[in-house]
Parts: structure tokens; C-alpha cells; sequence
């Protein structure tokens, strides 16, 4: 059955507006943790760790997972819920006359972005999907695999196609509508992912020699962090619970009335962090055991898993269904990336919602494939030591998702008001929301402050700042 609320545009007050709502919790919980959990659990956490030295990183990640990313993603179901708007018309919803709407703004540049190189490397699992079903991983080495990678990602045509083909996939579920396209494959799936996830770590961490990878990852030493790694942990807290840029936001706006906003935002980030420890778990006991280097980058989990399938009975099977279910969780994330976008097409802009998917896809398809041409070896396009593919990342994921959870924090903790906070939190004053207190605290001080020293602290502008004041 399909339920409506109703709204009222800002131009035409007589027109009703039809907004889908999710159908469930569980419908809200499946969607909102689809989108969190994606590559950046699978793909991008365990190559952050292991580019950042390990488990120093992942406290850190932690910490800021509870006191930063926890309060920021309620925040953003509680502005979402309660402007029921795309990113940008929330806050001009909740905050008319101001300059807030400039938040949705980053959001939208962020999606962008991130959708760009996201939709590369969705378009890698699905190759991979292929490798696998062709048996690829029978009997290589990680210097194999290494050169598979490399000349996969680095031929110009190839990747493209792949990710053309990831994003139509994506745009054809967006068409579809939230509802009746998300929630209906993230409920069953993701638990089938988290159960392949548990399969292989019980194989990495029985392989000969896993013990090293396993202390690389739980025994911290602090001295191998640095301000940038710091920055990349709290980048990395954002990119991978999705926000900063409005994701949650826009799937807040869709979210029943009689959910309870703190229970899903808790229950979501545990999942989230859940995969993302398990992910590692599969893959740096493997790195040690098998001599591969941890600290290679964005190719760390596409060579070294392949040797954990043709270290297992069945590994056939597994490889099979680990590659497609990653690319099912890549694209209920990049769904939601997609969504942020063609709801503000869609409510801002005055546009169709065919046309808005339509338009969408096709310009974050070319920055795409610019994306993935800088990583071919005809064409290589580098400023800084940088490719185009890592300044997107770079960028999106270090400087825009924590300046937008910045403003959001900011927004809910200064602009919002404590009781509209609270009749949100507590459905109306009808259920309870004991951690109220603490939520604001950690909005309104913890959090923006946390923030904006870690920002400065990564882009190097702190130490200036401490000088003046020495
Ligand atoms: N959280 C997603 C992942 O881990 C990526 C994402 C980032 C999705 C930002 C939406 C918004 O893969």
C-alpha cells in the first residue's frame, strides 16, 4: 500500500504536493543503512587504515563515528523529517530569509563528486563480477592479481563501459521511486552481504600468519598519525555513514511520522561500523599472511580478496556472490547520491522526475568518465601529484562532507532551537528521547569544534593559528 503526505509548495499554496514516504521502519532502516553501508566500507575504509597505519587509525575513526558522525546523521534525520525538502529546500524551509540553504548547495557539489568516482569504482566491481564468474581466482599470485588490477583500471575504454553501466543501473532505481525501488532489495541483501563478510573473515583469520594482520589492526601506535591522517579518518566517518552532503537528509524527508529518529540513527551507524570492522578483519590478516603491501591504496581489496577465494573451499561460489553483493551495496548507496540530486531537480528546480534522473546521470556520467580517463595510462591527467581521481575523492570526501556536517551540526545545535529539536526527537512529546541532552551538547559544542580543529589541523592552517597565540 502506498501512503502519501501531504505538503504544500512554497509558490503555490493550493497545490498539493505528493511526497513517497518509506512503508516501515525496517523500510527506513534498510534504506538509510543502504546507503551507508557501500565501497566505502569494503572498498575505501580498509585501504584508508592500511594507507594510515592501521589501528591508531580506526580508534580515531571510531571516536569520531560516536562523538561527531552519530550526532550529526540525527541531526540530519531530524532536519530531513521535519522540512520534509530535498537538501537545499530544508534549510530554506526551516531557516526562510537566511543564508542556510547555502549548505544544500555543498551537498549537491558533493554528490557530484562523489557519484563521479563512486560510479568508477561500482563500474570495477562489476567487472570483477565477471572475473569471478570466469574464474579468474583459481591459481594466482598477488603479483597476478596486482597486474589484472592495474591494467583493468588503466585501459581507457573498459572501465567506462562498466561504469556507464553502473550508472544506468542506479538511475533506472531512482526512476522507479524511492519506495518501491530501495527498500524492497536493501532489506534482503545487505544481510546476505554481512553474512559472506563473516564467511571470509573466518577464512583470513585462520590463514597461516594472520596474527600480524590482526595486530596491525587492533594494537595502535599513535605515532604513525598524522594531521592529514587525521582529517582522512574524520573524512572517512563521514563519507562512509553518508553525510554532510544531505543523503540522510533526503531520506529523513521520507521517513514516517511515528518512527523513532534516535533508535534508526543508532541502529544504522552500528551497522555501518559493523561492516566496515568485519571488511578489515577480511582483509589485513590476507594482506600480512600473503606479503601484499598494505598501504597500496585504491587496489588493496580487488588483490587481495581473490586470494582468500582460492585459499577456501567454494571459493568459486564466494567470490561470485561477495562481487555482486558489493555491487548491490554500491548501488543502494549510489542511489542515495543520486536521490540528493534529483530531489532538488526535482522540488527546486521545477523539473520532472524523469527528466531530473535523466539530467543527472548524464553530467555526474561525464565527470565520471573523466574520472576514470585519468587513471588510464594514454592519458594521465595529474596536478599536484594528484589525479583527477584522487582530488575527487580527496576533496569530497576530507574537506566538503565535514565543512557541510559543520553547518549541519551548527544548524541543529544553534539555529533549530532546542524544543523544535525536542518535539522531533520525541515524535511530539509521544515517545522518549532521553539522550536528548547529550545530542544537543554534542551538536551545539563537541562537534563543531571537534570539526573545525580537525579541518584546520589536516589542510595545515592550524599551527599559523596557534603561533598568533603563542
Ligand atoms: N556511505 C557510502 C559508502 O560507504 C557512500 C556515500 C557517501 C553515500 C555519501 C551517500 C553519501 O559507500
Amino acid at each position: 500500500m502506498k501512503r502519501f503526505i501531504s505538503g504544500f509548495t512554497s509558490e503555490n499554496e493550493n497545490r498539493p504536493k505528493k511526497r513517497d514516504l518509506f512503508s516501515s521502519k525496517v523500510g527506513v532502516i534498510a534504506a538509510a543503512a543502504g546507503s551507508a553501508v557501500g565501497l566505502g566500507n569494503i572498498w575505501k575504509f580498509p585501504y584508508e587504515a592500511g594507507n594510515n597505519g592501521g589501528a591508531a587509525f580506526i580508534l580515531l575513526y571510531l571516536f569520531f563515528i560516536i562523538t561527531i558522525g552519530l550526532p550529526v546523521m540525527l541531526s540530519e534525520f531530524v532536519i530531513g523529517r521535519k522540512s520534509r525538502s530535498n537538501v537545499h529546500g530544508a534549510f530554506h524551509k526551516l531557516a526562510p530569509g537566511s543564508k542556510w540553504p547555502f549548505v544544500g548547495y555543498i551537498g549537491i557539489l558533493a554528490a557530484f563528486m562523489i557519484l563521479a568516482f563512486y560510479s568508477v569504482v561500482g563500474g570495477w566491481c562489476i567487472q570483477y563480477v565477471i572475473y569471478a564468474v570466469s574464474g579468474t581466482f583459481t591459481n594466482g599470485t598477488s603479483d597476478e592479481y596486482c597486474f589484472i588490477f592495474n591494467n583493468f583500471i588503466t585501459s581507457p575504454i573498459r572501465p567506462i563501459i562498466w561504469q556507464l553501466l553502473f550508472m544506468a543501473i542506479s538511475a533506472g532505481i531512482v526512476l522507479a521511486g524511492i519506495k518501491k525501488g530501495i527498500e524492497k532489495y536493501a532489506k534482503i541483501l545487505m544481510p546476505l552481504l554481512l553474512v559472506i563478510i563473516i564467511i571470509l573473515d573466518i577464512r583470513a583469520v585462520t590463514l597461516k600468519g594472520a596474527m600480524e594482520g590482526l595486530s596491525f589492526l587492533f594494537k595502535p601506535d599513535f605515532s604513525e598519525l598524522t594531521g592529514v591522517s587525521v582529517l582522512e579518518a574524520l573524512g572517512q566517518a563521514f563519507f562512509s555513514l553518508s553525510l554532510g552532503m544531505g543523503a540522510i537528509i533526503t531520506y529523513g524527508s521520507y521517513v514516517n511520522k511515528h518512527d523513532n529518529l534516535s533508535n534508526t540513527a543508532g541502529e544504522v551507524t552500528i551497522a555501518d561500523t559493523l561492516i566496515a570492522i568485519l571488511a578489515g578483519i577480511a582483509i589485513f590478516p590476507a594482506v600480512f599472511a600473503l606479503g601484499i603491501d598494505h598501504d597500496q591504496g585504491p587496489g588493496l581489496v580487488f588483490v587481495t580478496l581473490p586470494e582468500v577465494f582460492q585459499a577456501m573451499p567454494g571459493g568459486f561460489i564466494f567470490s561470485v556472490l561477495f562481487f555482486t553483493l558489493l555491487v548491490v551495496a554500491a548501488i543502494t548507496s549510489s542511489i542515495s547520491l543520486l536521490e540528493v540530486v534529483v530531489a532538488y531537480f526535482v522540488e527546486e528546480q521545477k523539473m520532472i522526475r524523469r527528466d531530473a534522473t535523466i539530467i543527472a546521470t548524464a553530467l555526474i556520467s561525464i565527470f565520471g568518465m573523466i574520472c576514470s580517463l585519468s587513471l588510464s595510462s594514454s592519458v594521465k591527467i595529474e596536478f599536484f601529484g594528484k589525479n583527477f581521481f584522487d582530488w575527487l575523492e580527496f576533496v569530497s570526501s576530507n574537506i566538503l562532507l565535514p565543512l557541510g556536517g559543520l553547518f549541519i551540526a551548527l544548524f541543529v545545535g544553534w539555529k533549530l532551537g532546542k524544543q523544535k529539536v525536542l518535539k522531533e526527537l520525541s515524535n511530539e512529546y509521544t515517545i522518549n528521547a532521553p539522550f536528548y541532552h547529550v545530542f544537543i551538547f554534542l551538536v551545539k559544542y563537541i562537534a563543531p569544534i571537534a570539526i573545525a580543529i580537525v579541518f584546520l589541523n589536516g589542510i595545515g592552517v592550524l599551527k599559523y593559528i596557534l603561533m598568533i597565540f603563542k
